[in-house]
């Protein structure tokens, strides 16, 4: 096992591109199965544990895919099977994302129940009530969903969401692709990586209205076609890498972005003191003498991200005073919490809200956290902390960050991988 271990104290200055979108990725991904013949050519794909798990997956239904030089390849012309094993899809709850596309071209899928999930609740009822606008029958049995469409095909149908979701819309999506007739959903979400989907599918040849906004429209075609396209590039890996110059009072450009993106995220760095410059293709932080203690609410986009509310919290810890961080998408999802103040930071849990007293002087140790951003976020903290500070559980950070060590590393940061033994 991999741990990362950084020596803090260093200020990062210089330049780095943003990789290809996970959360893009992973619907373009599964939407490849909604079409029975030829190749699809998938530039901008992070080579990252969660894609390799994903095709692995897709493998697994009979497709053939190969990545290389972040092109993925992908064939599912051959794909026989319907059925999404428990084995596939507890490493990754995106994993539903196959739900969609399997049901609309084939009239059938089985997919194993996602499970628990390291900071809270995440129910897929949203999906499910999806599909059965559309038309599915679907039955839960023995940790398994079975979704059929009776007649052999989806029907168009209005999809209202009560909350909006990520996830139910790609997955809304992708099945009314290919339904019969038209699909409206309302209260959509608006990520970029749903409009990113969302160009995707049209460039297979589907009708979409609306795209970019949280009202859609779906004409549903007989067959869609494989595509050459270009990822969008992963915003919230961006936010991280200028989170990791403000920690450090640095200067850094990332590029390969579209800042309007992380429209929210600049904003606040802006309120925490930073100067930030766009051009059209990127993002130039330059810190501020000092932290300023920021608010955030996390909720949907164009809202400030949930994915980088553990960065920020790690990154309030330096501000000069008091900040409040809430999420009102995943109330429980504060993992980094007790790890940040095992090096020194001071913060307080009040239901969904974190309460940062900062500035707090940190200092290296080890630490590890049981998701994605929450490590990311310890990383963070690691570049700022006196002394050495050991990131274990390198996994999480490795399904999500494409070489983050290495991008860290060319702008200035003292960070290597090295094996972990736990005696050792
Ligand atoms: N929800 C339901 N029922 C559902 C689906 C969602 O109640 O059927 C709730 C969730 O519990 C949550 C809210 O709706 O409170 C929003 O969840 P959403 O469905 O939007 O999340 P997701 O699709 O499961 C994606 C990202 C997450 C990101 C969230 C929110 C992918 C693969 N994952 O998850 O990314 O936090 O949207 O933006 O796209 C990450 O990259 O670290 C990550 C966790």
């Amino acid at each position: 096992m991999d741990k990362l271990v950084i020596r803090g104290g260093r200020r990062l200055s210089g330049t780095v591109t943003a990789s290809g979108s996970k959360n893009s990725s992973l619907p373009i991904i599964a939407s490849t199965l909604l079409s029975g013949a030829g190749t699809f050519t998938l530039h901008h794909i992070p080579d990252l544990k969660d894609i390799k798990t994903f095709t692995q997956l897709l493998n697994h239904l009979g497709a053939e895919t190969s990545l290389a030089n972040n092109t993925l390849r992908v064939s599912t012309g051959k794909v026989q099977s319907m059925l999404a094993p428990y084995e596939l899809v507890k490493k990754m709850r995106a994993s539903i994302y196959v739900l969609g596309p399997l049901l609309a071209r084939f009239g059938h899928a089985r997919v194993s129940l996602p499970g628990g999930c390291a900071f809270g609740p995440r129910p897929i009822d949203l999906h499910l009530m999806a599909m059965e606008k559309l038309g599915a029958k679907i039955t839960i049995e023995t940790g398994f969903i079975d979704a059929t469409a009776p007649e052999g095909r989806l029907r168009g149908a209005h999809i209202t969401f009560p909350i909006s979701s990520v996830g139910a819309t790609g997955n809304a999506l992708m099945a009314a692709a290919l339904a019969e007739g038209t699909t409206t959903i309302s209260n959509a979400a608006a990520e970029p990586e749903i409009e990113t989907l969302c160009n995707f599918l049209a460039a297979m040849g589907a009708t979409i209205r609306g795209i970019g906004t949280t009202e859609l429209e779906i004409e549903g075609s007989a067959s869609l076609s494989p595509v050459e396209f270009n990822n969008v590039f992963d915003r919230i890996e961006a936010g991280t890498l200028l989170a990791a110059a403000a920690i450090t009072g640095g200067e850094v450009t990332v590029k390969g972005v579209e800042p309007e993106q992380l429209k929210s995220v600049l904003k606040k760095f802006q309120h925490a003191g930073c100067s930030i410059e766009t051009t059209l293709d990127s993002v130039t932080l330059k810190s501020g003498k000092s932290l300023i203690p920021t608010d955030i609410t996390a909720k949907p986009y164009p809202a400030f991200p949930t994915d980088m509310q553990a960065q920020w919290i790690a990154l309030m810890t330096q501000a000069e005073g008091t900040s409040h961080i809430t999420d009102k998408i995943y109330h429980e999802r504060f993992n980094h919490i007790p790890e940040l103040n095992r090096l020194g930071a001071n913060i307080e849990i009040r239901k969904n809200q974190a309460v940062v007293h900062g500035p707090k002087l940190l200092s290296g140790t080890k630490v590890m956290s049981t998701d994605l951003r929450a490590s990311a976020s310890l990383v963070l903290a690691g570049l700022v902390a006196e002394g050495t500070t050991e990131v274990l559980r390198v996994y999480h950070l490795d399904r999500g960050y494409e070489k983050i060590e290495v991008k860290l590393r060319t702008l200035g940061a003292d960070i290597s991988r090295e094996q972990y033994k736990e005696f050792g």
